[in-house]
């Protein structure tokens, strides 16, 4: 089942009095079940903070998020686990350093009372293309490759509709992060997934993405389609700039 996402008027403000930061102002998007929606900005634009609040890792957020027209502030926690999940940007600080591959998948399926473990954590690590004997493994057996599929792998055990991605692949090497983004997008026409990515990278939207909105401190200044990245069809300043500086670097390399 794919789900559609609503995000109306998302504001949050960051500590109290006179040091108080409005970090988000106001964000809305929506995206269509089935869609890679991108976020990009520059670093400290707010992307990873729209995340976290969409997840309520966050919760002192205004405005309104929904999942297939429901609020997420309604669905319960144990059916949110079920419904979003998030992948971070590092492998190697989101991975327990003393829990095996094991644990970590299995650690879900109790708390959700899911019976069939075994079968289920073999299946969610062939999905992400690992053979069953790594089950045994601990992070630092593991390359960073290898780190972000058991997270992606961790992600998917619940078996969500909809995938947070805070750069999901800025922490690998060039040629391990192709790999990770094949095996997102094979995921994603295997299973019907929405996904939402932050990235700094508009070649990966390129690549990804249906759509994705251009933050700037804090706002939307443009929601664009990934066709307007090869012929700049930005209109906002921010966005046209941040655009061509990108071409110029593919034209570089
Ligand atoms: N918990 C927090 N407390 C105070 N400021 C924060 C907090 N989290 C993020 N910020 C600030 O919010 C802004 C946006 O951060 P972030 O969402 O991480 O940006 P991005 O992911 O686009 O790089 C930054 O200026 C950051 O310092
Ligand atoms: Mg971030």
């Amino acid at each position: 089942m794919s789900v559609s996402v609503e995000v109306r008027d998302l504001s949050i403000v960051f500590g109290s009095g006179p040091s108080a930061v409005k970090v988000l102002p106001s964000v809305s998007f929506s995206v269509k079940a089935g869609e890679c929606f991108g976020l990009v900005g520059e670093s400290g634009s707010g992307k990873s903070t729209v995340l976290r609040c969409m997840s309520l890792l966050t919760d002192f957020w205004k405005g309104e998020v929904e999942i297939n027209g429901r609020s997420v502030r309604d669905i319960p926690l144990i059916e949110r686990c079920r419904t979003l999940q998030m992948v971070f940007q590092d492998p190697y600080g989101s991975l327990h350093p003393r829990q095996s591959v094991r644990t970590v998948l299995n650690e879900p399926l109790v708390i959700h009372k899911l019976d069939d473990r075994e079968e289920r954590m073999r299946r969610a690590i062939t999905d992400v293309g690992l053979p069953v004997s790594f089950l045994d493994r601990f992070p630092h057996q593991l390359s960073g490759g290898q780190r972000q599929r058991v997270a992606i792998a961790r992600a998917l055990i619940l078996e969500p509709a909809l995938l947070l991605l805070d750069e999901p692949t800025s922490a690998l090497d060039v040629s391990v992060q192709a790999e990770i983004l094949n095996l997102l997008q094979r995921l994603r026409e295997e299973r019907g997934f929405t996904y939402i990515m932050v990235t700094h990278d508009l070649a990966v939207v390129d690549h990804m993405c249906d759509r994705f909105a251009v933050m700037l401190r804090g706002e939307v200044t443009e929601i664009l389609p990934h066709e307007a990245i090869a012929t700049n069809g930005a209109t906002h300043a921010y966005a046209r700039e941040l655009i061509s500086a990108s071409l110029e670097y593919e034209g570089i390399r």
